[in-house]
């Protein structure tokens, strides 16, 4: 199975070779054998602003009896872009296939996927923005006419077919949505944008999982949690993951607030559910560069991380939470920042 998902939250399967050029696609299914991912927009916490779009769209889409438009989900890695493009396919009752872009390395791996659609499918494209130009552009006619323009034959007798595909919607997803080119981004009909979810949503979403893994927790465990879980379901997942194995070691009888700052300090997640990164990136600005403005690359080659992870995965929470200033300059600490990194790490910068 295709698992791309790049960001840093999400946990190394030890048998997960990237280097195996495995076949691009994941077929219906593979989502829903993961029972704590919600199957219905009902389901499916916070966002509301964006499920309301979405349950709208899809309700008019039913009643006239066609492929709900293509729709673009953007934002921050983690928040559910996946789930929700699996739960716009369980809504509408189609079948729904997944890959992303960078799977696609071939020119004719995405036509090969376009053609193996059954009609009305949801065809999910993963870090859409990463795909190639002429990739994009033979999106663009399946996309508007449901076809697709091939060459056949080379040299002097190469000509083109045009090739029809099935009626489906596409979905892609991306963490940069102004890295689409302008008339790719032109051809969705709905342009869905992800936030970082309030504490109190992810305290559902954690309530949620707490209630399938059948945990018994005390009050405020599960909403510590969420306020150290940067905004991300997929954070506050993975440590209550994490936490339950602390409950579990110690014998505690229930997730209580001891069981969840021990896990906590643990996977060195700090009081404002800053992580190592996200620590070493303020203390780098801090430190090697007086507080900033630096240009991203110069941070990145201090921290040895490249400038997407930064720019996708580090960046977006410290902004929302005022933690640094982008500037044309470059980033620079805020007085937020430091008294975080100051409180975090016991240090006075
Ligand atoms: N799991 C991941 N994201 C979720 C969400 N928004 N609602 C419910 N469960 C989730």
């Amino acid at each position: 199975m295709i698992q791309q998902t790049k960001d840093r939250s999400e946990i190394v399967d030890p048998n997960f070779d990237p280097s195996v050029d495995e076949e691009a696609i994941v077929q219906a299914g593979g989502l829903s054998a993961n029972t704590n991912r919600p199957q219905m927009l009902a389901d499916f916490i916070g966002q509301s602003a964006s499920k309301r779009i979405l349950e709208i769209s899809l309700r008019a889409a039913k009643e006239r009896g066609e492929p709900v438009d293509h729709i673009l989900l953007s934002g921050p890695p983690g928040l559910g872009k996946t789930t929700l493009a699996n739960v716009i396919a369980n809504e509408m009752g189609y079948g729904f296939v997944s890959t992303s872009a960078p799977a696609m390395t071939k020119p004719g791996d995405l036509a090969a996927v376009l053609f193996s659609l059954e009609p009305w499918s949801v065809l999910f494209v993963d870090e859409i923005h990463r795909l190639g130009k002429q990739a994009a552009e033979m999106l663009y006619t399946a996309m508007e006419d449901y076809r697709v323009d091939i060459v056949v034959g080379e040299g002097a007798s190469a000509k083109s077919v045009s090739l029809d595909v099935p009626p489906f919607t596409l979905v892609g997803a991306t963490t940069r949505q102004g890295a689409l080119a302008g008339p790719f981004r032109d051809r969705f009909g709905l342009t869905i944008r992800l936030d970082y979810y309030a504490p109190e949503e992810l305290e559902q979403v954690l309530a949620r999982d707490a209630r399938i893994m059948e945990l018994q927790c005390t009050n405020g465990a599960l909403a510590n949690i969420a306020r150290r879980a940067r905004g991300t379901p997929r954070i506050a997942k993975r440590l209550l993951r994490r936490v339950r194995d602390v409950m579990q070691d110690e014998r505690a009888p229930a997730l209580d607030d001891t069981v969840v700052d021990a896990g906590l300090t643990l996977v060195g997640v700090d009081a404002f559910g800053l992580d190592s990164l996200d620590r070493r990136y303020l203390s780098t600005i801090a430190s090697h560069f007086g507080g900033g403005p630096v240009g991203v690359e110069t941070l990145g080659a201090a921290l040895s991380e490249d400038r997407e992870t930064l720019e996708a995965s580090v960046e977006p929470f410290l902004l929302s939470r005022g933690f640094i200033d982008r500037g044309p300059r470059g980033r620079a600490l805020t007085e937020q920042g430091r008294a975080a990194l100051a409180r975090g790490s016991g240090t006075d910068l």
